[in-house]
Formats: structure tokens, sequence, C-alpha cells
């Protein structure tokens, strides 16, 4: 099931994290028994998959897609799981107009797999969504290994090195940066 949804995700155009990526999402929503989580980028559910095979069998997803194709494909991924529908929320829209309507404090852990340039606005969204002790989760922060390279100065690269840095010395986290899959900085809401 993941694997197909891995193929579909792949066809979309929405790369869909890969096994070690997935297994350290499963984990750390296991080990946070994580009933409330929020996922950017929902692509076609292959981290979503994962997440709600972490958490507890009442806990409930909620992924923003700003693609309706990829949230429905997504929709599908969770059903063929065998996963009940009211443990999803599945949302169409732009990342920053959803955000704001959810609650301050509210979830165990936030998962950002989506557009780069709106990744520090939505790490800042992440810190005030969580639980003292929630995690937030940021995919791709090593961007193809550019990032620990000085020589490397694309956009990309500098906005993600730059906000690396910033929730390495926010003194609201407690961080580190995973070297699975395309770089995972994990960070606990103190
Ligand atoms: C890398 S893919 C996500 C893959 C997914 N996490 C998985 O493992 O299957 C990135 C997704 O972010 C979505 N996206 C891009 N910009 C967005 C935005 N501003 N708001 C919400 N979603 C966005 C894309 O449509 C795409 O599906």
């Amino acid at each position: 099931m993941v694997e197909r949804a891995r193929r579909d995700g792949e066809r979309l155009g929405a790369a869909p994290v890969g096994t070690g990526t997935g297994a350290a999402l499963r984990v750390i929503a296991a080990m946070l028994r994580a009933r409330h989580v929020i996922e950017i980028g929902t692509g076609a559910g292959t981290s979503g998959a994962w997440l709600l095979d972490g958490m507890p069998s009442d806990g409930v997803l909620t992924t923003i897609d700003v693609e309706p194709e990829h949230a429905s494909r997504a929709r599908r991924t969770f059903a063929e799981a065998g996963i009940p529908p009211q443990r999803t929320r599945v949302i169409t829209g732009r990342a920053l107009d959803v955000l704001p309507r959810l609650n301050d404090g509210a979830y165990d852990l936030v998962h950002v797999d989506a557009d780069t340039e709106g990744y520090p606005e939505y790490a800042e969204h992440g810190i005030r969504l969580l639980r003292p002790g929630g995690v937030l989760a940021l995919e791709n922060m090593l961007w193809h290994d550019t990032v620990a390279d000085p020589a490397s100065r694309d956009a990309t690269t500098v906005l993600l090195r730059d906000l690396g840095k910033s929730l390495r010395d926010d003194e609201r986290l407690a961080s580190a940066l995973l070297p699975v899959g395309g770089g995972l900085l994990v960070a606990v809401r103190r």
C-alpha cells in the first residue's frame, strides 16, 4: 500500500518520504503517543500513513496540501491502509491560509514537507501549535547535502541553512538534525 502511494506520489510530482524517514516519523509519533498531529505537505499520503501507524488508534492526523489531486490520492492511501475516516482530516488549501485557524499549544507533532520557501513561517506556526514536549519535524533540511557545504550558496540552500541555525539557537527548542532521507530536523518544544 505504501509502495503504491510512493509510486503515485512520484508520478504526481509530490516526492514521497523514503522508508528511513517514514520509520523515523513513526517512531517519533509512537514515542510521543501523538494523538494530535499536523502535517504540511500531504502528497499522496506516504508520510501520513507512517505517522498514523505510530500514533495511538484514536490519534487524528490533520494534513494540508494545496493540490486537490494530491489530497484525493492521500484519502485513497489512508482508506487502503484501513484507517478509519475519523482519524484523518485532509485539508485542501495553502498552508499559510489554513495554519492561522489552528489552535495554539494543541498538537503533539508537526511535520513539514512542503514548499521550502514557506519553511520559516511553517516552523514559526509549528512552534506556536505545539504543546510543551511536542516535536517539530522538518524534511529535507540537508537539501541534497548542499546545506553542509559552505561553497553552496543557492537561494534554497541559504534559506534552509539559515533556518537550521536559527532553530538550533532558538531557546524555545532543543533540536537535532538527523541524517535520514534528505535530513530530518527534529526540535522538541521546551
Ligand atoms: C514533497 S511533497 C509531500 C510528500 C508527502 N509528505 C509524502 O511523503 O507523501 C510536497 C507537497 O507539498 C504541497 N505543497 C506545496 N506548496 C504548498 C503550500 N503552500 N501549502 C500546502 N501544500 C503545499 C505539494 O502540493 C506537495 O504535495
